[in-house]
């Protein structure tokens, strides 16, 4: 499939998606594991001839050791992060919620969860990294940029919003000028921690 989007030349770049937690066997999925994902990015890293970003999984013990493994086996960039793998049970019928009993979490509450992962990630590998996780103001993007972030995706807001990202290009202005920010290089990974 990767090889097939590759050769389509509307496809400025591809996005590998190693993190898909909406799958049975406890949303196990590629990017929980080093070798994995080493060894899936090569393989299709070998076909694609156009930029290839690897999303990530937040549901992993080792965040930065898979990227270290995405980004040798020939990312071009990284993203993360995808869904937080939570719970959601019914009282009465004693039942999850969810067919697959556990489900993926977005939106607002897994900002600083997210915001840490892309932090650490940030400094330790050296291609860029797409920022994503509870974005839903022009301030959320700039924290992003802060921790080192290269640009950021947005999922969840769109689902309540559909204009969001227009609303939020337009507040980054604001809050730059408002900061006295001229180009979000100024910021881009100078969190002092
Ligand atoms: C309903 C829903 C469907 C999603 N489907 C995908 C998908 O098909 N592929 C993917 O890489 N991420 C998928 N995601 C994850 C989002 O792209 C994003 O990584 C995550 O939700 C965190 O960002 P957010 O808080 O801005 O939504 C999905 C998220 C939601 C809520």
């Amino acid at each position: 499939m990767a090889e097939i989007f590759s050769a389509m030349a509307e496809v400025a770049m591809l996005e590998l998606n190693i993190s898909c937690p909406n799958v049975k066997k406890g949303g196990a999925c590629p990017a929980q594991d080093v070798g994995h994902t080493s060894r899936l990015v090569r393989r299709v890293k070998k076909v694609v001839g156009k930029p290839l970003i690897v999303k990530l999984s937040p549901n992993t013990a080792d965040i930065v050791g898979v990227a270290r493994a995405a980004e040798e086996a020939g990312a071009d960039a990284i993203s993360l992060v995808n869904t937080f793998l939570g719970l959601a049970v019914d009282l009465e019928k004693r039942k999850p919620v969810f067919a697959n009993t556990l489900a993926g979490l977005s939106g607002p509450a897994i900002k600083p969860l997210a915001l840490k992962l892309v932090w650490e990630v940030c400094r330790q590998v050296r291609i860029p990294v797409i920022g994503m996780g509870g974005i839903s103001s022009g301030r959320d993007v700039l924290d992003y940029i802060l921790v080192g972030a290269a640009a950021v995706q947005i999922g969840t807001v769109n689902f309540c919003e559909p204009g969001a990202a227009v609303r939020i290009i337009g507040e980054i202005e604001i809050e730059m000028d408002k900061l006295q920010i001229k180009n979000l290089s100024e910021i881009r990974g100078k969190l002092q921690a």
